[in-house]
């Protein structure tokens, strides 16, 4: 039977693999690198890198595939993902049929952790569930740009005793500040923290976190929003893509 590991490598220093992540990395005979074209060839980049540093198992080899891309035109949101989830699946299963011979090992380097806004296993299951390649597989645990972000703001992620909503950019506005005291948003195209209208509220936010490109800025939410926006629109143009994600906070540890 085949095998895969599905091994979180971190938001984008090579620094944050594991020692688990890196003795994964060398179960494998062959490891699977997701291409996302020339915009994000830095996200690849830091993927060959980190196998360049920590792979020193002799032959194994590394397999680059291009991962298609999700169609929204005349689809609900579900729809699309549905769909896209369904041809990425049957993209793993040329893979791995292709790629990986009975008994061997095939590794999929996921970006930050594997269970946070990542379908890797999700898709995997999927492939598992359709019964054309049979393997079995494991989940190697990575650090997330969620942790990054607080580290680099040297910031807890809750306050004491209270609860923390990870939401997206899309959402933000079902949850914060009415719902929760912290709100950590991801994967926000629209910047839904500028509709915020709240004085007490604090913002952290970090972009292209972990890479030499790294971003942060942290304040009053309406004293530093413009500033986020500005710098944002300034890096994203100049990088030809961005990824950030940042917290909202109101209020204080020990406040009722
Ligand atoms: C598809 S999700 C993947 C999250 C990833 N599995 C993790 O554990 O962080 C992509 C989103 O994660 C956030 N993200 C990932 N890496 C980041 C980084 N290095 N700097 C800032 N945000 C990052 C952004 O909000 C981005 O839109």
């Amino acid at each position: 039977m085949r095998h895969i590991l599905i091994i979180g490598i971190g938001a984008g220093n090579p620094e944050h693999m594991t020692v688990q992540a890196i003795n994964a990395l060398n179960r494998a005979d062959v490891l699977f690198i997701p291409t996302k074209g020339a915009k994000k060839a830095e996200l690849a980049e830091v993927r060959r890198d980190i196998c360049a540093r920590y792979v020193t198992r002799p032959g194994s080899r590394t397999v680059e595939f291009a991962v298609p891309m999700r169609r929204t035109e005349g689809r609900s949101y579900t729809d699309s993902v549905d769909e896209w989830h369904a041809s990425i699946a049957t993209a793993y299963e040329d893979l791995l049929e292709r790629e990986l011979s009975d008994g061997q090992t095939g590794a999929f380097l996921v970006w930050g952790d594997p269970m946070l806004y990542d379908s890797t296993i999700r898709i995997i299951e999927r492939v598992r569930a359709r019964g054309r390649v049979d393997f079995g597989f494991d989940v190697i645990p990575g650090i997330t740009s969620l942790q990054a972000l607080c580290a680099s703001h040297r910031i807890p992620l809750n306050l004491v005793g209270k609860p923390v909503e990870i939401t997206t950019g899309r959402r933000l506005a079902e949850s914060f500040p009415e719902k929760t005291a912290t709100a950590a948003v991801m994967l926000d195209g629209e910047q839904a923290f500028q509709k915020v209208e709240d004085p007490e509220a604090e913002i952290y936010w970090g972009a292209y976190l972990g890479t030499p490109d790294e971003i942060v800025i942290s304040g009053r939410l309406d004293e530093v929003k413009e500033k986020i926006l500005s710098t944002r629109k300034e890096a994203r143009e100049r990088m030809g893509w961005i990824m950030d994600i940042y917290l909202l906070r109101k209020g204080a540890d020990f406040d009722d």
